[in-house]
């Protein structure tokens, strides 16, 4: 029993005395005693405990109704009317006490019970560009700042523009080498970004500042070939462009990506569609020269297949495996890595 309870159970004995000495404001303060005594019950077995005390055989309760008996009529009446009400105000609160014990143990067991059904959830994981999106965007973005412009040109080309207009015609050992996809006589999947440059240079006039990176296809595969790659093809075209020019810009990005600087070499080389033609080499850290691009002063039969007079305007072009700019930035050894798409692979970059 709780100090409470005690302390009031203590005050119940003295109204234990006959009924006819019991007044309305004796049965009043019964009452309220035994409403505090109830509502301190912890249990439901100490409410039950409380329950006989106050209503059972041996109660002060019980012992008054049965003092009814001796009473005359009017008495019987009233008092009979008194206890009555006694008994259901405590018979009410010993069941509200019930209820709200009750309900209290059901809550702690539903709380002791509880199983947490919710799992932990599976996070929302970023995703990641791909190392030749971020390697393009790196290569573009130095351009960009330099005023180039973007432009792109389809996947599908005719031959013409992949090889007749760059000065490649069909018996052209060039052709050979760039593995082509055909679809018929005249389609194909571009071998190179070089067709942009044709129409380029068709599309608008001089000045023509642009890059295009861009998918190219050849039927190739190896550990340093793909038959699908990606270029980035360079191509401008003024009253002046020179070949000075053409050096320092080169020099510029190159350092600009690596992010470091480098020596670099232009060898004299031949493509169909520039004169001179160069490749540009950079010295690795074992001290071996790495082919990075080729590039040179745009032909003046490719200016002249675009309708753009050689006498009057210069141009220079230059393309690029982006694949292999990559490769290097990245220290990856084996190009097909790119394109497996093994999420422990890309995982590792962005
Ligand atoms: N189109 C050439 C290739 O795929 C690369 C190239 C070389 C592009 C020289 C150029 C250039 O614009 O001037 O091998």
């Amino acid at each position: 029993m709780s100090q409470l309870a005690a302390d009031v159970s203590a005050d119940l004995p003295k109204l234990s005395e006959t009924l006819t000495e019991v007044t309305g404001a004796h049965f009043d303060e019964f009452i309220a005693a035994a409403r505090r005594l109830i509502t301190s019950a912890q249990s439901l077995q100490e409410l039950q405990q409380q329950r006989v005390s106050l209503t059972g055989k041996k109660s002060a309760l019980t012992g008054w109704s049965k003092q009814l008996g001796r009473l005359d009529a009017d008495d019987k009446k009233a008092f009979g009317a008194k206890l009555h009400e006694v008994r259901s105000s405590i018979q009410e609160a010993l069941t509200a006490q019930q209820q709200a014990l009750e309900a209290a143990a059901l809550q702690a067991k539903l709380d002791s019970e509880r199983i947490d059904i919710t799992l932990p959830p599976r996070g929302n994981e970023k995703g990641r560009l791909h190392p030749i999106t971020m390697t393009t965007q790196r290569m573009q973005q130095f351009f960009v700042q330099a005023g180039f412009n973007v432009a792109t040109g389809p996947e599908v080309e005719h031959d013409y523009y992949n090889f007749e207009a760059l000065n490649i015609p069909s018996h052209h050992p060039a052709r050979a080498m760039h593995d082509t996809f055909y679809f018929d006589a005249h389609y194909l999947l571009r071998t190179h970004t070089s067709p942009v440059q044709i129409r380029t240079m068709e599309a608008g006039k001089p000045p023509i500042r642009i890059i295009c990176p861009g998918r190219v296809y050849r039927c190739d595969s190896d550990q340093t070939h793909s038959p699908m790659f990606h270029q980035l093809e360079g191509l401008m075209v003024t009253k002046s462009s020179t070949f000075a020019e053409l050096k320092g810009l080169i020099n510029e990005f190159l350092e600009a990506f690596f992010a470091k600087s480098l020596t670099v070499r232009f060898r004299p080389s031949f493509f169909p569609f520039t004169e001179p033609s160069a490749e540009v080499d950079i010295l690795a850290d074992n001290g071996k020269w790495l082919e990075v691009m080729g590039c040179g002063m745009v032909h003046p039969q490719v200016l002249k297949n675009c309708g753009i007079d050689p006498e009057e305007f210069t141009g220079f072009a230059f393309g690029m495996g982006i694949e292999r700019f990559a490769m290097l930035y990245y220290g990856i050894d084996d190009l097909r890595l790119f394109f497996q798409n093994d999420v422990r692979f890309l995982k590792q970059f962005g």
